[in-house]
């Protein structure tokens, strides 16, 4: 198969147009050749003309897109950026990217359309004029939603003959790039496996599968075990001002307890998977929703909105209620 495989340079538009119909029929009968995995199109076309890399579009270049595109820039790829605020594109054109004057220009040049927006309303708003611009890209979507509108614009964009690969960014920008960054994609799994080579430079790249809505739905569960975490921290750090203890004096005992805690997840999963609440209990609720307790009235003592506090107090009563006294904490889960 691999000799067949001859790599073209295009002149833009109307081939790029062929190219990337070819491409994605190659595609979806897999027969993009696993040697060539780089960010050149291989094409089945017999000539002899030398190849092009595809030609990716960064469009969003707030704090995230700015350090995506960055990222391409520094790794060789060639990049065109577009955001609406012009000015903002000035950076990377300094740093070798194209920003063409229009985004409609800009849609008709790419083969890969990268989004990194605020929200999904943004990218669909911005994309719907020019739907008929869209026809046979790749479009990854890096903007964070919902599982529900990753799906909507997964079908939307299918319905343009282009591939969509929805992400979830588990990282912040200054680690777009390193050893701790990872992102999450769902979607269309030839257009990971194809865009695999540059989205690897963000950070660790995972498919989580071909439903559209699974990057998303990951992404938000993390957020939601991140912003747990941070809302605790706050929480403390706000009683602890109350006796002029700084935030960073109490650091270490913070990450000290939230080290020696994670382990106790491990529990929790399996007894949420079994739906068996009682196994391995070593804190039953009734104890533990007493002693929440005196994490609200500490609050109010100090007079410190308890606001962070009151749904978890919430689903404890609820839980004792009924009847899980001598469940472990992951009985709430059936109060949600
Ligand atoms: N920053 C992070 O820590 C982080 C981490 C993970 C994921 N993310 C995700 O990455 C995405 C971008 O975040 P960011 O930090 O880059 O945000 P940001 O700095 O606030 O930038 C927002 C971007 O969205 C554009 N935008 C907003 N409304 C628009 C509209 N109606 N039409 C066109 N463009 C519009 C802005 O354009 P203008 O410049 O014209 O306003 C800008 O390019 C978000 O979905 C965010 O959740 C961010």
């Amino acid at each position: 198969m691999h000799f067949f495989f001859t790599k073209i340079r295009c002149s833009r538009s109307r081939s790029s147009h062929r190219v990337g119909k070819i491409y994605s029929l190659l595609n979806r009968f897999s027969l993009i050749d696993a040697a060539t995995k780089s960010t050149e199109l291989a094409i089945n076309l017999n000539t002899s003309k030398p190849m092009r890399q595809q030609r990716i579009a960064v469009l969003g270049l707030g704090a995230m897109g700015t350090a995506l595109a960055l990222t391409l820039l520094k790794t060789g790829e060639q990049l065109m950026v577009w955001n609406r605020t012009a000015a903002k594109a000035d950076e990377l054109r300094n740093a070798g990217a194209t920003a063409l004057p229009s985004l409609a220009e800009t849609l008709d040049a790419a083969d890969v359309v990268l989004l990194c927006l605020v929200n999904n309303e943004a990218v669909h708003s911005i994309l719907k004029p020019h739907r008929a611009l869209l026809q046979h890209k790749m479009v990854i979507n890096l903007t964070n939603g919902t599982p529900g509108q990753a799906r909507q614009l997964a079908g939307w964009v299918q319905q343009q003959n282009s591939q969509y690969l929805d992400g979830g960014i588990m990282a912040i920008p200054p680690m777009i790039g390193t050893e701790h960054a990872f992102v999450l994609y769902s979607g269309d799994e030839a257009a990971f496996k194809a865009s695999e080579p540059f989205l690897m430079h963000f950070g660790k790249a995972r498919f989580m599968g071909a439903d559209a809505g699974n990057a998303a739905l990951y992404d938000i569960s993390l957020l939601s075990t991140m912003y747990g975490m941070m809302g605790g921290f706050i929480h403390a750090a706000a009683l602890l001002r109350r006796s002029a203890i700084q935030a960073t004096a109490f650091l270490p005992l913070a990450k000290a307890w939230i080290a020696a805690m994670t382990p106790s997840l491990d529990l929790l999963a399996t007894q949420i998977d079994s739906a068996d609440y009682q196994s391995g209990v070593t804190s039953n609720l009734a104890m533990q929703a007493a002693g929440y307790e005196n994490l609200v009235a500490t609050a109010r003592e100090l007079n410190i909105d308890p606001i962070l506090l009151l749904p978890m107090e919430r689903l404890l009563q609820k839980s004792l209620e009924k009847g899980y006294h001598a469940a472990d904490l992951s009985a709430v889960i059936e109060s949600l």
